[in-house]
């Protein structure tokens, strides 16, 4: 018997680490794993005997490209029904926030996740989370925050979890109790954030379906007074913030955050350089959403040279929900965070691998291809690593390895057809 389970050889290698190599890479290479763990990593020349002496399965790869397990940061990916007509309604000149004022967006799609089973939320969203596997997604976060009440709150995370245990993937789960105020509580958005605090906070804590709580920080969302708030109660829960901040205005969001030490701030566009800084200082990820931004057609860009300027690392992300980015596609976001935010091929990699994982307090264990990180791997059959952000609509994995073993995705992935 050798040592390790697994080995990859005549590979190329975008290990994503900081090797001073543009992508880490190494070419002519090999990987090795053992049980769920990357165990060796390096040029062919450097392996110490015959690869079939070192490992009890040897997979040539001829020449493809490995990459870590991609990985979506942020995700609204369980909710019920969809928004469709409002994407209509869009199309005849309505913007997101008047559809939100008048009762529309978030809250229409909460009145269709509390109206939906587990099972039915379930049944819907497994062909959504195998949409991101098939393109190479190994660890997916999911947020809550169309139930907005304890219940069905704690639904959407216990499907979440769910999720995580029916399909070869890795799912993150976040609070997100105050995205929107629902209509119960119209007026009364201090009694609302109470609740939020008071019941559902400890509720959520206590059950163990949380591992972050994120805040939607907008004039249609709560203020920064009032994410405070909710962030100081996440704090006396033990569990990390993350935010949306700064989507289509400025309310200091971001700096909020980085107060917080949270994990990242998201969306960004209308962060101002002075919050840029304090999110450098705190080590608070910014993550872009492209996908939003092209579905809402926004014009203000977020300041990708200022992340760069003050060394604020960039995640991408798809932002999967029914309304601001109906895309289950993060290798979508490779492409659109280099043409529409003028991201480099590598950037775009790096944000959806090592600064993903950085902005889910991950990055110890997965984002890169090093010893000791989660067999989690991609090969793809591409030329180069820009590939990746290159093509539009088209997906060249060839192989997905989750926790050191190959995803059959015929038999473990669910298809649209297979869902009703
Ligand atoms: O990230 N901005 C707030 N939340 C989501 C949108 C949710 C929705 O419209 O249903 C976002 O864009
Ligand atoms: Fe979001």
């Amino acid at each position: 018997m050798a040592d390790w389970d697994t080995i990859w050889i005549n590979a190329n290698l975008a290990t994503m680490a900081g090797t001073g190599m543009p992508y880490g890479k190494i070419e002519n290479g090999a990987i090795a794993a053992k049980c769920d763990r990357i165990v060796w990593v390096g040029s062919m020349d450097a392996l110490t005997g015959k690869p079939d002496t070192l490992a009890n399965h040897v997979v040539d790869i001829a020449g493809k490209w490995v990459t870590p397990g991609l990985i979506d940061c942020h995700t609204h990916l369980v909710f019920g029904g969809s928004r469709a007509s409002e994407f209509e309604q869009r199309l005849q000149g309505v913007s997101y926030e008047e559809i939100a004022r008048a009762g529309g967006g978030i809250v229409s799609t909460m009145t269709a996740t509390r109206e939906a089973s587990e099972e039915a939320l379930v049944r819907a969203s497994l062909p959504r989370l195998s949409n991101l596997i098939r393109e190479g997604c190994t660890t997916v976060e999911i947020k809550s925050g169309y139930g907005l009440e304890k219940s069905a709150e704690i639904k959407q995370l216990s499907v979440a979890r769910t999720l995580g245990e029916s399909l070869p993937v890795n799912v993150q789960t976040t609070f997100l109790g105050a995205h929107a105020l629902p209509p119960e509580f119209k007026g009364r958005q201090a009694d609302y954030i109470e609740q939020v605090i008071e019941e559902m906070m400890p509720a959520v804590a206590e059950s163990g379906t949380a591992d972050a709580v994120d805040a939607f920080c907008e004039s249609i969302g709560f203020t920064a007074a009032e994410t405070e708030a909710v962030f100081k109660s996440a704090q006396a829960h033990d569990l990390p913030v993350k935010l949306h901040a700064e989507q289509l205005s400025d309310l200091g969001g971001a700096a909020l955050a980085a107060r917080f030490g949270a994990l990242s701030a998201d969306h960004l566009e209308f962060v101002s350089e002075d919050s840029v800084l304090a999110m450098a200082a705190a080590g608070t990820v910014a993550v872009v959403l492209p996908g939003a931004f092209y579905i809402l057609r926004e014009t203000q860009l977020p300041p990708i040279d200022l992340f760069r300027k003050h060394g604020v690392d960039i995640a991408i992300a798809s932002d999967f929900n029914p309304g601001s980015s109906p895309v289950p596609s993060l290798l979508l976001m490779l492409n659109m965070s280099c043409t529409l935010f003028r991201m480099t091929p590598e950037e775009a990699l790096a944000g959806a691998t090592r600064n993903a994982a950085k902005a889910l307090g991950l990055a110890a264990d997965r984002g890169t291809l090093e010893v000791g990180k989660r067999a989690d791997l991609a090969i793809w059959s591409i030329g180069q690593p820009a590939e990746l952000a290159y093509w539009a609509g088209y997906n060249p994995l060839h192989t997905l390895i989750h926790d050191g073993t190959a995803i059959d995705f015929d038999a473990q992935l669910v298809s649209p057809g297979l869902a009703a």
